[in-house]
Parts: C-alpha cells; structure tokens; sequence
C-alpha cells in the first residue's frame, strides 16, 4: 500500500496535505527535501518555520545522537543537565528569569494562560481571569489556546469556548485598551501574526500595549512559536520594538526538527507557578532539549542573526521587483514573508510544487515563505524565478 493509501485509511482526516496529498517526502538536506520518487524541492516551508537551521543540521543529528546513546528520557522528577543548559541560555539571551518546558506551541500557551490567570487573581483580585488577544491571532489547537485564537473559523463546531477570553483589533490599540476591566489579567499577542496572514504589529501598537499593562498590572504576554527563533533576523521578534514582555512563549524552530514548547517569565510572573501547578511528563525531556542546544549555539551566533536579516531584506526586495498585477502586497520581518494575490492562492501552490519549490498559502491568498534561515542569495533567486513563472501561468 503507498504512503497515501495508507495515511487515507489510517489517519484521522484533520490535515490538508499539500496540494491535493501529492507528496510523500523522504529525505531532507539543507535547504532541499526529496520526495518518494526522488524529486528534489527548494524547501521554502521549513515544516512551517521549525526547520530554520534546514534539515538535518550535521551539528543538531550530532547533539541528538550523542545524547539518545546516554540518555533519552527520564520523569521531572530528577534533573537532567541539557534542560538545565538550555534554561540557562534562553534566561542569559533574553528578559526572562525562569522558564518552564513543553511540547508544542499550544501547550507552550496553555501554560501561560494558566500562569496568567494565577498572576491576575493574585495582583488584581479574584475576578481577574479574562485574557485580551488579538483578531486574526493563532496561538494553537488545544481548547483554551483556540478560544485565545482570534479566529472564529477555528471554534467552529468545538463549542462551548474556555470563558475568559475577548479580542481586540490587532494594530489598534484603543480597540484593546476599551476591553482592559476589573477581569482583566492579560494581553497576549504575536508579535508577527502569522496563521493570520503575515502581519507584523506596529511599533506603536506593541509599545502601546506594554503601557496598558503596566497602568493595569497586567501581564503582557508575547506569543513567539513562529517568529521567534532568529525567524525575523532577531533571537525573538519583539527585540524590533525594544518592547519587553513579562512572559513568552516559544516552540517550533527551537527544538530543530524534534518537538518542544517553552513559556518564559520574568519578575514575579516567574515565580507564580509552584510545584502541582502545572506538569508535563516529556517537558524538557533531554534529547530534545540537547537538540535545541545546539540550535541556539548556531543562531546565537553573532554573523547568524545579521545575515538573516540581510538575506530578509534581499528577498523581500527579489520579490517587489516581480511584475505581476496580481500581486496587492507584500509584507513581513526578516525571513517571515507573505504575499498577498488576487487568485487562487492553493494553484500557485501547485504550479510551485511541480517546478521544484514548497511554499504555503494561508487563508488562499496569502502567499506564505518561511525558508530556512540558512539558505543563500542563489537559493533566493531560484525560488523568486519559479515564483515568477507560477504567478504569470496563475493569475
Ligand atoms: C503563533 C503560533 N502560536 C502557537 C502555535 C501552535 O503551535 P503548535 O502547533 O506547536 O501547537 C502556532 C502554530 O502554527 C503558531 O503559529
């Protein structure tokens, strides 16, 4: 039975495979992935921004397989030297004071919407509970990371929603200081929106917000899963804006490949959760953990993070000289990229796909590039070329 026979009979059906299931892949190196007959493809989906150091970074199989031959999991119980290392590195690189670990962007949020409504209740009284998040926002499937989702798409048949949670207008501030009241505990934003369609906030906006919370004594939250991780040229996105959270959340890129979730605080936000509070049995778990070791290592790298923003700033301009009326706008930080077209967004996809380029559209519009951050020029001109042709047969 092939690969796809099998996945249609045995998998339950909450994926679009891209386009149309036609892909089964099998190998990755750098910035290329090979699919079951061969066929190689400029990979500019990047597992949707979890491969940014590309696929199989000799230096990340290098960290996993040296530490699956030593040890691969053991409970919370005991400590375990990589996950204490990479707490040490994500607090010396950035304002957080501790961090707790997870497997997944959702449960990377679950932990700070709990963490947010023990902060609010202990800071601004017992009705303090209620989470303000932005329209068009995605933070997860999980059911209080989809109720945070600002998108009623997503709700849709999974309802009753978790309570406690409203949505302002993302890049309006107003909009999000009128929902901020006595159950008010947070604000959570991305920094970039990205399921949304490509949307970096404004610096007025983030700004804006950090004074909300302040006045308010509310915690300001940024949820960094997919702009996060050297992604738009910096370690974490808001370093743009020079707007600090008190606490954020990472996955994605982080773990290279291997699954992971992060929520970091600082201040007393970091000291709120206390032992029985919240829990995860492979949190941290030390082969994932030794894996995004060395991712850091690799993005912390100071030539590393400049480049990607020079490499962001290149391509975005590849993609402004490209003649097409059909294109209406482009948009993003660094190597986070949307295009936004007046077509079918799935067939410029597919016309993508058959000249040797993985791209993603969101919402059938937007046309989505989240590259690996180590790609070159040359890497960026082939895919800006098919792109070109894909356009000119689609729109
Ligand atoms: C900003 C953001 N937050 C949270 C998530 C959820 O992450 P995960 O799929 O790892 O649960 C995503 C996934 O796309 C995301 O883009």
């Amino acid at each position: 039975m092939s690969v796809k026979s099998l996945e249609k009979q045995y998998i339950i059906n909450t994926y679009n495979r891209q386009p149309e299931s036609t892909l089964s892949l099998k190998r990755g190196e750098g910035v290329y992935v090979w699919d079951d007959g061969g066929n190689r493809y400029l990979d500019f989906v990047s597992g949707l921004a979890v491969n940014n150091l590309g696929h199989c970074h000799p230096k990340v199989v290098e960290a996993i397989s040296s530490q699956a031959q030593k040890l691969m999991h053991t409970s919370n119980l005991y400590y375990t030297e990589p996950q204490a290392r990479l707490a040490e590195t994500l607090v010396n690189h950035t304002p957080a004071d501790k961090v707790f670990f997870c497997n997944s962007g959702a449960e990377a949020n679950e932990a700070a919407i709990k963490l947010a409504r023990k902060f609010g209740k202990q800071n601004r009284g017992e009705r303090a509970h209620e989470i303000i998040t932005a329209e068009r926002s995605f933070h997860g499937r999980t059911l209080a990371a989809v109720t945070a989702t600002g998108q009623p798409k997503y709700h849709q048949g999974f309802e009753p929603m978790v309570s406690g949670f409203c949505y302002g207008k993302f890049n309006d501030l107003d909009s999000f200081a009128a929902l901020v009241n006595e159950n008010t505990c947070a604000i959570l934003v991305e920094p970039v929106q990205g399921e949304g369609g490509v949307y970096p906030a404004s610096h007025e906006f983030l700004a804006g917000l950090r004074k909300l919370c302040d006045e308010h004594k509310l915690l300001l939250v940024f949820d960094e899963v997919q702009c996060g991780i050297g992604r738009t040229g910096k370690l974490l996105a808001w370093e743009h804006y020079g707007v600090e959270p008190d606490v954020y959340t990472l996955a994605k890129g982080l773990g290279g490949g291997l699954p992971i979730g992060v929520m970091a605080a600082r201040g007393a936000a970091a000291d709120v959760l206390v032992p029985g509070d919240h829990a995860s049995t492979f949190g941290g778990n030390p082969v994932v953990c030794a894996a995004a070791n060395a991712v850091l290592q690799e993005i912390l790298d100071n030539q590393f993070l400049a480049q990607v923003e020079q490499l962001g700033q290149y391509f975005k301009g590849k993609l402004k000289e490209l003649d097409n009326p059909g294109v209406v706008d482009i948009r993003g930080l660094g190597l986070m990229i949307g295009m936004e077209i007046n077509g079918d967004g799935a067939a410029v996809v597919k016309a993508c796909q058959e000249k040797g380029l993985l791209i993603n559209c969101i919402g059938g519009k937007t046309l989505r590039f989240l590259p690996p951050l180590v790609l070159d020029e040359e890497h960026i001109d082939i895919a800006v070329t098919v792109l070109q042709k894909a356009l000119q047969e689609c729109l």
